[in-house]
Formats: structure tokens, sequence, C-alpha cells
């Protein structure tokens, strides 16, 4: 059936084609202008009408299959789903979409829900509400409680070797937040553009775009980001990931490290670090130390509970120095009057009693456990591809074969009621690596890890 549809792209956009088509027709069908049931041009006609590579169209269809707005049948084409229930709000950094019911979830996001601690919580909530009750009750410190900043900066100096003080951290509603407020600051401060990771994390794309500013992406590959196209980039603030690139796995190099440190000097620059999953690491040998340490005070240093508690506790902090605090104290009393203070007493008593160190050796033991049984079921299922970076986190990239269909193998995978994001969904500009899937293993079992990893090689193509 040659049929057409009408479909806009813009070819000197930083999305890359096939992120432009996805977004489009998922627009079409949330604004009901493509209605359930249509059924779509094959990708080779829509390929041809585009005057795009067919394997464009199949990776776009292929990601609009996985996130549930797309059904493709054999022998009889692709359609838009019969049933898309109501979608409520969702916010640009979660990765939510149409989530069809599946035996095996590999999105990347979130924490190992059943691995919470929940009775050394329950304990120093106890207590947290024991030492509110001696103190009077009020709006908390904008900056956050002083018992946790204190065992924050501890902490993440012992951990992560972050050079700060107790009167330099902010406690904020997770990465978010940060983000959030760091948006405006760059405005206020006359920066116009923030480059990101490309890949990265697609979501904060999109949040930074919808915040006024120009989002850049540079490109990454095996040492992290690459800076020399960050200094050909012009933009005098960068978000990075340096001890667990998201999503790629990889570590930013010593040489990147101090050619990034000298970037943010002649640019007089900012760098924005994201160490969202900075107390998981399981690889052995040396950990990455932040990068903050390096430049203190060029970096804003940010962290999360979200991947070793829980995304729910909405619970992060901002190492900063003086006057990027400052500013971002003052955009903060724009928005809210703090974080909510018993769990921050909590999560004090938590650090201080040394038990949610406790915790993160257990949660890395376990998700060590997961990471050796994905190498293993790779390398018997999926012959011909690696997975990189080191044993760290919560997801790992799976590097296909060249050869490899990724759109073909997400939708295919999907059949077999395993829902995995190709590396394509996290992309935004054309590519010039090799296919690959990022695998999230918080929800998992180890037993199913193997599984999910199983019925992938069941449809593999190669
Ligand atoms: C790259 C990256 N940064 C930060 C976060 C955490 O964000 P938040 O602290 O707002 O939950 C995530 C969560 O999945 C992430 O993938």
């Amino acid at each position: 059936m040659a049929l057409h549809m009408a479909v806009e792209v813009v070819r000197d956009s930083t999305d890359s084609l096939t992120s432009q088509i996805q977004e489009f027709i998922k627009r079409e069908i949330s604004e009901g202008i493509l209605h359930p049931g249509t059924r779509l041009p094959s990708s080779r006609r829509l390929a041809g009408d585009l005057d795009v590579s067919r394997s464009v169209v199949v990776e776009a269809y292929g990601q609009l299959v996985a996130e549930g707005y797309l059904e493709a049948a054999q022998g009889a084409g692709t359609r838009v789903v019969g049933h898309l229930e109501d979608k409520p709000v969702v916010p640009a950094l979660l990765d939510e979409g149409q989530v069809p019911q599946v035996r095996w979830d590999l999105r990347p996001g979130g924490s190992n829900v059943p691995d919470f601690p929940r009775r050394e919580w329950l304990r120093c909530y106890q207590q947290a509400l024991h030492v509110a009750e001696l103190s009077h009750h009020d709006y908390p410190p904008l900056a956050g409680e002083p018992a946790l900043r204190r065992e924050l900066t501890s902490y993440l100096g012992r951990l992560r070797g972050v050079r700060t003080t107790p009167e330099h951290i902010m406690v904020v509603g997770g990465f978010a937040q940060a983000l959030g407020l760091l948006c405006p600051v760059l405005r206020r401060l006359g920066i116009d553009a923030l480059a990101i990771e490309d890949p990265g994390h697609p979501g904060q794309r999109q949040f930074v775009r919808e915040s006024g500013l120009r989002a850049v992406p540079v490109p990454v590959d095996d040492e992290g980001i690459d800076v020399d196209a960050l200094a050909a980039s012009g933009a005098r603030a960068v978000l990075v990931t340096p001890a667990h690139q998201f999503p790629t796995g990889v570590t930013l190099s010593a040489q990147r490290r101090e050619a990034l440190a000298r970037w943010a000097e002649d640019v007089d620059g900012w760098v924005i670090e994201d160490d969202y999953d900075g107390g998981l690491w399981y690889e052995r040998g040396v950990r990455p130390l932040a990068l903050q340490r390096t430049m203190p005070d060029r970096v804003v240093y940010a962290g999360t509970a979200s991947k070793s508690l829980s995304p729910g506790l909405r619970l992060g902090w901002i190492a900063a120095p003086e006057p990027m605090l400052d500013l971002l104290l003052r955009a903060r009393a724009r928005h809210d009057l703090g974080t909510e203070h018993l769990t921050q007493l909590a999560f004090a008593e938590l650090l201080s009693t040394g038990l949610f160190d406790r915790h993160l050796r257990r949660l890395n033991s376990l998700a060590r456990s997961r990471r050796q049984a994905l190498d293993e079921a790779v390398r018997r299922h999926l012959p011909g591809a690696t997975v990189l970076g080191p044993g760290a986190g919560l997801h790992a990239y799976v590097q296909l074969p060249r050869r490899a269909d990724e759109g073909a193998l997400v939708a295919g995978a999907l059949r077999r009621s395993v829902l995995v994001r190709g590396a394509a969904a996290f992309h935004a500009r054309p590519r010039g690596d090799a296919p690959a899937l990022v695998v999230g293993h918080a929800h998992l079992p180890r037993s199913g890890v193997t599984e999910a990893v199983r019925a992938l090689g069941a449809v593999r193509r190669w």
C-alpha cells in the first residue's frame, strides 16, 4: 500500500532526523491528529518521501513501537495502537511515554525499590522526628538542614573527593531541581547555551531547551566528552557525567579532565557535574573521584539519592563556589521554601550512623552480580556485542556489531515482552557510532537479566 504521511523535519536542526520523526509522530498521536488504528506508510515509502535513509525511519518506528505508540504486525504494516489511555502530564526529565506492560523492563532510570533499606530508614526517621520535636517546627533553611550539610560535606569528601564546606552545600529536590535552578542562573550570567553530552539524557536536553537555553550537543567517545569539539561549540557552560557517562558508561580520562579544566579557564566558563550514580561503583580497582576537586571554583557538583536510595525521596545536593551558591539560593527563593526537613534529618542520621555506607556496600554487591550476569549473557546470546564501561551504576551500554539493526532488535524484543531502549533515543545528532542498547538492570533480579538477554538473542538477526 503506497500510503502518504505528512511529517515535518528540519535538516539543519541539532536534533537527529530519527528523533524529529519520532517526536513528530508522538505529538500527532497525543494531540489526536493521528487516530488509533491508523496505518502508517512503510519505512521504505516514508524514507523515500522524506529523502532520508531507510534506517532513520526504521529506528524511529522501532522506538515508537517500544514506547507503545505504534504496533507492528507481520504482514499488516505499522499502525497507531488501538487504545491509548489518557496520558497524565509527565515531566520532561522522566522516561515514561506510553509504557506497555512487559515481563522485563530494561529502561534505565529509577532505583531498585526492593533494595530500599526500610528498617534503617525507619530507625533514622524516628530519630529525626525526635530531634525535630526537641527543636521548633519551622520552615527549613533554604540551603538545607545544617546537620545534613555537615554530614554531606564529610561523606562527599570521603567518598567522592569533593572539596567543600557545609556553607557551600545546598540540599535540593534531586538533580532535576538543581538543573531547574541552574538554567535561569546561567542566563542571568549572560550564558545562552549549555553544552550537553551526545549521547546523553534526552529529557535533560529537552528540559534545557524549555528553560530558554540552547542545548548544544557535543560528542562523547571512549574517553568521555570531546573537549576540542566543546571548545569549537562556543558554549561557556557544559553539563557532564564524568565518573560514569550517561548512557555510554565510560569514565572521563585523565587527559580529558585536564583539557576540560583548561577549557573552563580559557572561556571563563562553568562545568555542571552530574554525579547521578556516584556511590555506585563495583569495578575492582580505583574509583574516579569527582571532577569538582580539580577546579572547585568552576564546577557546580550535583549528587542525588535517586539511584542509591529512591527517586521518590526527591533528595539531592549541590556543592558550589560562593558566588554561584548565592545566585542559586536567590533563584530558589522564587520557587519554594526549602526541602522537607524530616527527610533531610533522617538522611543525615543514615549518614552519621554509617548505615548509608553499609547500604551502599550491599547495593553495589547486588549490582555487581547483575552486571556479571549481563556480561555473561551478552557473550552467550549476543555474539559480537560488547558491554562498555566499568562496573558502576544501575545501567550498562551494550554496543552491538555494526551490521545489527537496532530498531528491529528493540521492536523484536518487545514482542517477547522485553522493553529496552535503543541508543538512538539518547542521541541528538546523526550518529557515526555503532548501534547499541541501553540496559537498565535496577528493576531486575539476576536471573531476569539473563532471561531478558536470552530473549534479545532470540530476535537478533546478525
Ligand atoms: C543522567 C541522570 N542524571 C540525574 C538523574 C537523577 O535525577 P533526580 O535526582 O532528579 O532524580 C538521573 C536519573 O535517572 C539520570 O539518569
